[in-house]
């Protein structure tokens, strides 16, 4: 068994504005509906028949290897393509911890991740494909569905009740740059909406594992509103997207998710904390990593996070009584 450390506490920094607005929240001790928690079973798993994931081989289909498609470009991993029903990642230091997780979501019944399938003769993973539509890069009108946006809290609300009691023992997950997370669930860390599949407009499936690790679950989720409200500067909005409440949206996507009072009270904070660590990392991975990382940093990413933070800095009063009221 891994023990894990709790990480240390995240400085006081320039954001001072919060500290007084969750002071003026914390009296307040309203209570949130729990939400009915719906976790669709995919049927038993024959758990003793499966192969580890490191000697798992994946033995192709007749005729799938014709059948291939380059999918969209994310912004990091290079050659993701679709052969058949499958997906082909290049392997990655954290491709095992991934693929463990990945079993033991189809074991809690979760049925809104791929599957591990194991690796090509080429050493690429294989993964089940997801049917359905992502969102492109500049996600498109439909993305913003208020019913898209509450399904895709519900999900990830099941990811975390499904990725419970989790330990990553057998391949932990690489540690992270700059700081670790305080651990207290493997979860997804990139809920964006091109890593969210969905069908007939509700998101049923959840893809690219890259970020997953030990964190805990109200960063998660945080970092799902902030991805799917979205949570930014409205100069940095997406074409078409000027126009979106991001208060209203913020407590729909808080409803569906199932926040309680305590855990809306703490949003801010666990928000500007995420938000200055991401700043750090990316930093950190163009510098040492390169690729998409340098190309993202090169691209003027960092400017957008500081302008994301002086806005849910200066708005942590809004953001508080947009959880809370009504
Ligand atoms: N298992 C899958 N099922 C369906 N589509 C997938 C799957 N994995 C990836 N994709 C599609 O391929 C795109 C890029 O793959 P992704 O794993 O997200 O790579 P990146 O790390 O570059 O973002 C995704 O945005 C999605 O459209
Ligand atoms: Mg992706």
């Amino acid at each position: 068994m891994v023990s894990w450390s709790l990480a240390s506490r995240p400085q006081a920094g320039v954001f001072s504005t919060l500290a007084a607005a969750t002071a003026s929240y914390l009296s307040s001790q309203r209570s949130f509906p729990t939400v009915p928690l719906t976790l669709e079973y995919a049927g038993a798993v024959n758990i003793e028949s499966r192969v580890p994931v490191e000697e798992r081989l994946y033995v192709p289909a007749p005729g799938e290897e014709s059948d291939v498609e380059l999918m969209p470009a994310g912004d990091v991993t290079e050659g993701v393509v679709r052969v058949g029903a499958t997906i082909r990642r290049p392997h990655q230091p954290q491709s095992f911890a991934v693929a463990d997780y990945l079993d033991w979501l189809e074991d809690a019944g979760f049925v809104g991740a791929p599957r591990f399938l194991g690796r090509d003769a080429g050493g690429r993973d294989v993964l089940t494909f997801l049917q359905g539509h992502c969102a492109g890069a500049e996600p498109e009108r439909w993305v913003q569905s208020e019913r898209l946006l509450a399904s895709v809290g519900r999900l990830t609300r099941s990811l975390h009740e499904a990725s419970k009691g989790f330990v990553p023992d057998e391949h932990p997950f690489p540690p992270r740059p700059v700081r670790q997370d305080p651990a207290e669930l493997v979860c997804h860390l990139d809920v964006t909406p091109q890593n969210i599949v969905v069908r007939r407009g509700v998101a049923v499936g959840l893809v690219d594992f890259d970020l997953a690790g030990p964190s805990f679950a109200l960063k998660d989720a945080f970092n799902t509103a902030m991805h799917w409200v979205p949570l930014r500067d409205p100069a940095d909005a997406w074409p078409g997207w000027e126009e979106t409440d991001a208060f209203r949206r913020l407590r729909i996507f808080a409803d569906a998710y199932g926040w309680t009072g305590e855990e809306r009270r703490r949003v801010p904070a666990v928000g500007i904390d995420a938000v200055r660590l991401s700043y750090e990392r990316m930093e950190h991975n163009a510098r040492t990593l390169g690729g998409g990382w340098k190309r993202m940093w090169d691209d003027g990413v960092g400017g957008l996070i500081e302008r994301r933070a002086l806005w849910l800095d200066t708005r942590s009063d809004q953001l508080l009584s947009s959880l809370i009221d009504g």
